[in-house]
């Protein structure tokens, strides 16, 4: 079943709350989810046991590159779905959960800097690809958007180095940054339009199952 791995090589961009915003919407639509936190600070983890609030998923948090692979493998058997969040910063754990993957999101904020780390992050994920001889599709996923000269810069930064972007990205919302202690997947509002373009485009790429629950799926 499919391995959505997180990663950038800059911190801070959106990987753990994309994490939590996938791992919770969709438990909610009935599939069994695994989020694997694979970065040491645990955020992802602690998020999952202390505050979230919502249909239940799986969470295990290993950060050893020596057990992760093996530990990813045996969770793809039984889930319907794995997510792997990853440290922000270049270790052998997040390159062992990005060689496991089937997908490689890769969040982005619309700085030069920010871009130039995803291009970076896109560019491992190709040389990974290569050495273990086999596709892994990357995607950038532009986060904390606004209506700005910027952003519409950052998407053509990221278009002019041929980086493979999703079409949906996430604006910068309060709602989303609330999730961290409120617990809540946004369940209405903008961010949840978002969410579900997000969802609705990865699932049109064939990255996700079918929803178990399609009242939830179509209320969704
Ligand atoms: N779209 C958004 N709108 C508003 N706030 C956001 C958005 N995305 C992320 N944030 C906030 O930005 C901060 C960093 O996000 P997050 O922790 O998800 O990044 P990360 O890539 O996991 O960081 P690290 O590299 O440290 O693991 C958090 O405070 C989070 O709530
Ligand atoms: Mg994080």
């Amino acid at each position: 079943m499919p391995v959505i791995t997180i990663a950038s090589s800059k911190g801070g961009p959106g990987k753990t709350t994309i994490a939590m915003l996938l791992a919770g919407s969709l438990a909610g639509l009935g599939l069994k989810v695994v989020a694997l936190d694979a970065d040491p600070t645990q955020a992802l983890s602690r998020w999952a046991a202390n505050i979230y609030e919502g249909p239940a998923f799986e969470v295990v948090s290993e950060a050893d590159e020596t057990r992760l692979a093996h530990l990813i493998d045996e969770k793809a058997r039984e889930a319907d779905i794995v997510l792997v969040d990853t440290a922000g910063f270049g270790n052998r754990a997040a390159a062992v959960a990005m060689t496991s993957a089937d997908l490689v999101l890769v969040p982005t904020l619309s700085g030069e800097a920010d871009v130039t780390e995803a291009e970076k992050t896109i560019r491992l994920v190709e040389g990974l690809a290569r050495a273990a001889r086999r596709d892994i599709p990357a995607r950038v996923v532009m986060n904390r958007l606004r209506r700005t000269q910027l952003a519409r810069h950052a998407a053509n930064e990221i278009a002019n180095a041929g980086l493979p972007r999703l079409e949906n990205g996430l604006s910068d919302l309060v709602a989303y940054g609330e999730i961290t202690y409120s617990g809540r997947i946004p369940p209405g509002g903008p961010a949840a339009v978002e969410i579900a373009g997000l969802l609705a485009e990865l699932r049109e790429q064939g990255w996700l199952p079918e929803a178990r629950n399609p009242r939830t799926a179509v209320a969704s």
